[in-house]
């Protein structure tokens, strides 16, 4: 202290000079959920940190050891970064420099589960703000996590890196499980071994943007992980969009995971005062491998992350593989008594219904012309609803809401609603464009388009939401200098007609669908209750399908129809459907009385099954990766109940499958086994039928699934029931 200042005046400057030696001493910010633990530190340089991601420790003393500051949080471009940041900016004076300081941090819980901590973050010498908002969700181990930006600059600033989030590692090996595909082979699953240097899992597609890769992944850390065992962590972007999921080792071996929307061709202008916001990053850590993981996920998703996710579905007769676009009034209501005979709660019609200029006679014409074809239908949409409803079942119909044909009305009326480049000839797949969705008059059409149908034909139930392409050649007369904004707005444009349609319609059961699995994400899955998983349906590779799909998406969600494709039995392909949300898309007319029967059983087995298989826990037992066969098996929370699928693909000659061990039950529990869904007049071989284990003899010794000859596709479906609970069936 000054010699000449009075003990007053130096009791009033240490008082004040507290809090700043307060702040200048390291702080840990804790996100906990019941087995996981997110530590962050504010270092003394005030700048934030990730210093731990994994298992929760019972003792919280303990999380004192784990102050690291070697990994910044939230990496910003133009200073010391030497590797891939998480934003990048350029400021409204062109400095293209970034530095991030603590400045508060705030929790509020919302509940006894959720829990959302916000950190701000800002740039001394520049206006500009950063918050990192993290929400943990107790019970489900799952983390959300998203960015905003905003800035008090005169003009302008160029966001160019705007990730949801970033995440620091270090292990002694990094395992990467992608999901790729494309239109019909959607979701396979690949692992391998990151090395030094980038690997990036993206999307440059703008719509239908899932069509080649899903934005999801398994992470192993420290060695391979398997469905029981190791380290994972299951991260997905919410986004339907363009995405970038990136992996990066440094020389030092530490990894950072950076996820969010594409920077591709996306250099955002940010207004003063205008806050970016980026999608949340979904992510959960497990200790005992993938299938901990992917039920950490489920559960999530059905409480939070899927419209209406924990409430029960419809199943559904569809027309689109029995008929195309061939129809007329007369056969549609014939259909409506296939519908009937199976037993299904809804009739589906899909594309053909509409057209007045061009009618929809193919795929060439009508795309936004959303007025019944008088031709094929001379009695309305309201027709055909009441007609269903006299049959005693709900009627939805399909839509295609987001595109044009260039035989259309709507496209000579409106070409400057129509996203293409000036200059250049039009570029189509299936033969049409995309609508300029940024444009709040396009946003009007699409959400009057289905608000018309629904108020016109109060009896809808049900409605399929289709995009059956990419954005090529685009260009949005709307958005004129502001091109590079065009991927960002259109997905965020259409979550806002989504957010009005749901105002109005909130329980209305939207199917997603983009030509198949081309939009699969928990950003869509908020107003949608479930997805089209692929136009493939053939049985044999739909296991494989949705066998990808289930790493992320709970049953509920993936919508799984019986149809002719393969020409496999009709009970293998039945009990495909059956793995996740059943429906038909089939001629009822050219099946056997036998498969009609067997089907109509079918229905009513399903029915009694599906809490189970909506709400159970998944086990994947034993992969189509890496046998000829698939098994899984749901489990109800309470373990009283479990359903198990066995499919057998393709075996060789004498092949002999070992027998499998279940998992989910309660050893203590005795539990009777019982193939279900035979075909008529056939009884269970297995030996196991009809008998009662306890749970641990069905976990520890497992039962034989296939004891006889083996048969390429075929399946068999068990209910497991605990022996008390079995008269509730
Ligand atoms: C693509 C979808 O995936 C199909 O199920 C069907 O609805 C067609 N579009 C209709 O055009």
């Amino acid at each position: 202290m000054h010699k000449n200042t009075s003990p007053f005046l130096g009791l009033l400057m240490l008082l004040f000079s507290l809090p700043l030696l307060a702040q200048q001493q390291e702080k840990q910010v804790l996100i906990e959920t019941k087995n996981t633990a997110l530590i962050l530190t504010v270092g003394s340089n005030q700048r934030l940190y990730q210093s731990y991601f994994g298992e929760k420790l019972s003792d919280h003393s303990d999380y004192s050891h784990l102050m690291a500051t070697r990994h910044e949080a939230y990496v910003p471009a133009g200073m010391e970064n030497l590797f891939e940041p998480a934003i990048r900016v350029t400021h409204a004076d062109g400095n293209p420099s970034l530095e991030l300081k603590h400045v508060n941090t705030t929790v509020k819980k919302q509940d006894e589960n959720v829990t959302t901590t916000s950190i701000t973050l800002k740039d001394p010498k520049y206006p500009m703000e950063v918050v990192l908002h993290y929400v943990a969700h107790f019970n489900e181990d799952i983390f959300k996590t998203w960015t905003e930006i905003k800035h008090q600059e005169k003009k302008p600033v160029t966001l160019h890196n705007f990730a949801s989030s970033m995440m620091h590692f270090d292990a002694s090996s990094y395992w990467l499980s992608q999901f790729d595909g494309d239109y019909m082979i959607e979701m396979g699953m690949k692992e391998s071994q990151l090395t030094n240097g980038i690997k990036t899992l993206d999307s440059k597609l703008g719509t239908r943007a899932h069509m080649y890769r899903t934005p999801v992944f398994f992470l192993s850390t420290g060695g391979k992980s398997t469905e029981t065992t190791g380290n994972v962590v299951a991260g997905t972007l919410a986004w339907s969009g363009n995405f970038q999921i990136s992996f990066e080792i440094d020389q030092a071996n530490s990894l950072r995971v950076l996820s969010g929307m594409n920077p591709y061709n996306s250099e955002y202008q940010l207004e003063k005062g205008k806050t970016f916001t980026t999608p949340p990053f979904i992510f959960t850590y497990s200790g005992q491998g993938k299938g901990q993981a992917s039920r950490n996920l489920h559960k999530w998703a059905r409480k939070y992350g899927v419209l209406d996710g924990d409430k029960p579905r419809l199943t559904l007769l569809n027309n689109w593989e029995a008929t195309h676009m061939d129809f007329d009034e007369k056969q549609l209501v014939e259909l409506f008594d296939g519908a009937k005979k199976l037993g299904v709660d809804l009739f589906l019609l899909d594309d053909g219904w509409f057209g007045e200029k061009f009618p929809r006679d193919n795929d060439r014409t009508a795309l936004g012309d959303w007025m019944t074809d008088k031709k094929k239908l001379p009695s309305g949409i309201g027709y055909l609803v009441s007609q269903a409803h006299a049959k005693d079942i709900k009627f939805g119909i399909w839509l295609e809401p987001e595109m044009v044909s260039p035989k259309s009305a709507l496209y000579e009326k409106h070409p400057e609603w129509i996203l293409k480049l000036p200059n250049r000839e039009e570029h189509y797949s299936r033969h049409q464009l995309v609508l300029d969705l940024t444009n709040p008059k396009v946003q009007d059409f699409v959400y009057k388009t289905v608000d018309d149908l629904m108020t016109q034909n109060p009896g809808i139930s049900f409605i399929k939401w289709d995009c059956n392409r990419m954005m090529t050649n685009a260009f949005s007369p709307y958005l004129k200098d502001k091109q590079s904004h065009l991927y960002i707005d259109y997905t965020r444009s259409l979550y806002a007609v989504m957010e009005r349609l749901r105002n109005k319609y909130p329980h209305l059961p939207i199917m997603l669908c983009a030509g198949g699995g081309g939009r699969t994400d928990y950003g869509a899955l908020q107003y949608f209750s479930e997805f089209w998983p692929s136009d493939n349906t053939n049985g044999f590779e739909r296991v494989f399908i949705q066998w990808g799909y289930l790493n992320f998406f709970p049953s509920v969600t993936v919508s799984s129809h019986v149809t002719s494709m393969g020409k496999q039995p009709i009970k293998f392909r039945t009990d495909v459907a059956m793995m996740g949300k059943m429906g038909y898309d089939i001629k009822v007319s050219s099946m056997t009385p036998q498969e009609i029967e067997f089907s109509r059983e079918a229905v009513k087995t399903y029915k009694k099954l599906s809490p189970v298989i909506w709400t159970g826990d998944l086990f994947r037992l034993v992969s189509p990766y890496e046998e000829n066969r698939a098994v899984l098996m749901y489990t109800s929370e309470d373990k009283n109940k479990a359903v198990l699928f066995n499919y057998i693909l393709n075996t060789r000659h004498k092949e002999k499958l070992a027998p499998v061990k279940l998992q989910g039950l309660d050893p203590a529990k005795r539990y009777i086994v019982q193939e279900v869904n035979m075909l008529p007049g056939t009884q269970s071989q297995n030996p196991a039928h009809g008998k009662t284990y306890s749970g641990e003899y069905l976990m520890k010794v497992g039962m034989n699934l296939s004891p006889g000859r083996l048969t390429p596709v075929t399946s068999n479906i068990f209910e497991i029931t605990e022996e008390k609970h079995l008269s509730e069936k």
